[in-house]
């Protein structure tokens, strides 16, 4: 397991202090200065408060502050950002982590609402539940005192043991740009700065301060680019973190390629660039490059920059561009019209609405002979493992939501610097009492799981078994295998062996495989569901609710089909020894941060990500991309094409069951073989809820956008005339509906 790429944000974790409050006040802003005026555009307003500005203060506003680590407990959690400039009525930036919720609030005692996790996000495939997501997350950074989200995670899986993949919305361009960018969108609705994050190709933990991704032009713009310029032209995001490690040989800090012409020239990105935490290594270099702000210190862009300006070096436009860069934005975002107050934030609303979204998020992926729901015949009913006693588990590290009243299961002891910032948290969600509550004539019976033979015994005298199982995933640490634990794979084997009826719950953040899945009824996927997942899944579990989620990523059968078998590492010895680090040493950054050697990460794959990949490699999964089962089902017909500048695709989708039901219809297109595409991409889907017997039409706007290929020689986006094939259905590999259309 490598750790060293774990961020200095785990110092924050521990060290969260009031310096937040101390140098970040809220600005009331009694004064009218000309930029005051609303009629002005954000562009015009950032250009008028320039005028005014001196040097010094113009460098405040590209750096963090760099100590707040190490001082005291903040109210704010350890937020960070840029300071208020008074003499201007420039209000502060205050930042704080916020993927799935709020951060780092438990040392000050705050509460902030844990929504399912990003990829269970994803899961949905609702842009409108995305947005709500968002506004969420918005709404209770504002009362905790923020104007800017550090969320927006949408890197895509590459590589899905990835400590991040839950932090991040699948391995589709399109589905991932499209929910990430509703997110940010929503966010922005709340008056608060979104930001869409690690630009780029940050697409494994292990050795992200040193790797080196070398990956080819069109592949790079097809799949992990694409995914950022969706997102970004659908919440016009305010800002875009820049990745930790080097894409083909530049840091992406300082990589004038990604930042500069694919980020601010091609996809006209009007915000700024902030680093990530420790991610800037030069300054000239990363000024030229297209950085605006380093985050959380000033050890390139404080007075380094400062003398780099004095001696011409950075010429005044350029500081003046990073300086408008970030004041059009706080006026864009309303930081200077709408100034935060704290308050107390709508627990029961976000508890509601957590529960909402984790009930479009969670997949039936098996459902043998109709085990679920659990039918009023079912008398008892064994719950095994997983701590479904008490809580649901979430996913760790910077986006960690810290659980109301602290974790029910106690995190193991830390035995050094990493695991004492980095630990498993669990919410406060029991999935024993609501199935409880939702089953009251049943008799529930709990075992933890640990012993073999009792867990058989409970499942053996119970009509149903139902185990959980789960994964933690973190930041930084990498997954060595999607495979479950040893234990939790015997312990599923045994209740199986038990009871047929065996119904398994995953919670976790990237697939995992299932050497056990011809033995069980049922299979569900849970994810990291949130503060209200128990709830949410006893609903789905007895019926109350009828499932709706498809994946955002595929279930492969095994490590060994991924494109890289072996998770990529560092080669031993190329990492600093930071063995003597303590959280309190100032030497921190220096350690975690300094120049390595990079070693090289080759995405050979290139365009094939995901179920790209299964597809062209023709290999077989466990459960492929867009899939999930109903407890109705739906049949599809009638397809047309009407060709145009935007192709239309219409369809008849069909609930030919015996519930009301959604379903997730998906379109895919095959390019024409000159085209040298992966075999189908995803083009659209839409969301069609159905009465039993009801049939609707579903008509689909297909944009030449979403068929073109990058061309490296032409440096632009090309449609390739021939036959390309429209195909429609209810997940990427059962496509019942196909149809041809010509460019
Ligand atoms: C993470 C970012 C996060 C930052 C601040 C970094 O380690 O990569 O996603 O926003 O820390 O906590």
């Amino acid at each position: 397991m490598n750790r060293i790429a774990c961020s200095i944000t785990f110092a924050a974790t521990l060290l969260a202090g009031p310096w937040a409050v101390a140098q970040f006040p809220g600005m009331p802003q009694p004064k009218h200065y000309p930029w005051s005026d609303l009629s002005l555009s954000p562009d015009q307003r950032a250009d008028l408060v320039i005028k005014e500005m001196t040097l010094d203060e113009k460098i405040s506003l590209l750096h963090g502050q760099g100590a707040h680590f190490f001082t005291p407990p903040v109210p704010n959690g350890g937020g960070d950002g840029t300071p208020a400039i008074p003499r201007l009525g420039i209000p502060a930036i205050q930042m704080a982590d916020s993927s799935y919720g709020v951060t780092r609030g438990a040392a000050a005692g705050r509460y902030a609402t844990a929504l399912p996790n990003n990829l269970a996000a994803a899961s949905s495939w609702d842009p409108d539940m995305a947005f709500q997501y968002g506004a969420l997350i918005g709404r209770e950074l504002r009362d905790l005192g923020y104007n800017m989200s550090q969320g927006g995670g949408v890197n895509l899986t590459r590589e899905p043991r990835g400590g991040r993949t839950f932090e991040y919305q699948g391995e589709d361009p399109l589905l991932a740009g499209t929910m990430a960018g509703n997110v940010v969108r929503g966010v922005q609705s709340e008056h608060v700065i979104g930001d869409l994050k690690h630009f780029a190709l940050n697409d494994q933990e292990s050795g992200r301060n040193s790797l080196n991704a070398n990956i080819d032009k069109r592949a790079m713009r097809e799949t992990d680019l694409r995914a950022f310029e969706i997102a970004l032209q659908i919440s016009d995001a305010g800002v875009i973190m820049c990745a930790y490690n080097r894409v083909n040989s530049e840091f992406a800090c300082e990589n004038s390629f990604l930042l500069t012409d694919v980020l601010k020239r091609d996809f006209h990105f009007k915000g700024f660039v902030l680093s990530d935490w420790g991610g800037t290594h030069s300054t000239v270099k990363a000024s030229h490059a297209g950085l605006d702000m380093e985050q959380p210190h000033n050890i390139f862009f404080g007075e380094p920059l400062k003398k780099a300006v004095e001696s011409g070096e950075v010429s005044q436009d350029e500081l003046n561009e990073h300086v408008h860069r970030v004041l059009r934005t706080m006026f864009a975002y309303g930081l200077f019209d709408s100034p935060v107050k704290d308050q107390v934030p709508d627990v029961e609303g976000g508890y509601r609405i957590a529960q909402e979204f984790a009930e479009k998020s969670i997949v039936l992926l098996k459902n043998q002979h109709s085990v679920l729901p659990l039918s009023t015949n079912v008398h008892s009913i064994a719950v095994i493992g997983g701590h479904a006693d008490v809580a649901v588990p979430t996913g760790g590290g910077s986006g960690q939501v810290d659980p109301p009243g602290g974790s029910p299961v106690p995190p193991p002891p830390p035995h050094d610097f990493f695991s004492a910032g980095i630990r498993p948290a669990w919410m406060p969600s029991s999935p024993l009492s609501s199935l409880k509550a939702k089953a009251p004539a049943a008799k529930i019976s709990f075992t933890s799981g640990e012993d073999l033979v009792s867990a058989a015994a409970a499942a053996k005298s119970a009509d149903v078994a139902i185990v959980f199982a789960y994964q933690w995933e973190a930041e930084a640490i990498d997954l060595q295998t999607l495979d479950l634990s040893p234990d939790q794979n015997k312990l599923i084997e045994a209740v199986a062996a038990a009871n047929p009826k065996t119904i398994v719950v995953l919670e976790t953040g990237s697939p995992a495989t299932m050497p056990w899945i011809d033995k069980v009824a049922g299979v569900v996927e849970a994810w990291y569901p949130g503060i209200r997942g128990a709830e949410a899944l006893a609903n789905i579990l007895t019926g109350a609710v009828n499932p709706t989620g498809k994946l955002a990523i595929t279930f492969p059968r095994s490590d060994a089909d991924l494109p890289h078998p072996e998770l990529i590492q560092p080669p031993a010895g190329s990492l600093p020894d930071f063995s003597h680090l303590v959280a309190d040493d100032s030497n921190i950054f220096n350690v975690l941060f300094q120049p390595l050697p990079a070693f090289q990460v080759n995405y050979t794959e290139g365009l094939k990500v995901g179920y790209k990949w299964y597809d062209a490699e023709r290999k077989p999964v466990l459960f492929p991309f867009g899939f999930g089962l109903s407890y109705t089902t739906f049949a599809y017909s009638g397809l047309s094409l009407t060709p145009g500048e935007t192709a239309s695709v219409s369809f008849t989708v069909k609930n030919t069951g015996q519930r009301k039901g959604t379903e997730i219809a998906e379109v895919y297109a095959s390019l024409p073989e000159t085209a040298g595409e992966p075999p189908k991409r995803l083009v659209g889907w839409s969301r069609v809820e159905l009465a039993p017997g009801e049939s609707k039409e579903v008509s689909l706007p297909v944009s030449r956008d979403r068929l073109t290929i990058y061309e490296e020689a032409s440096d632009s986006w090309k449609l390739i005339p021939g036959k390309y094939v429209i195909r429609v259905g209810g997940s990427s590999e059962d496509l019942p509906l196909q149809a041809t259309i010509s460019f």
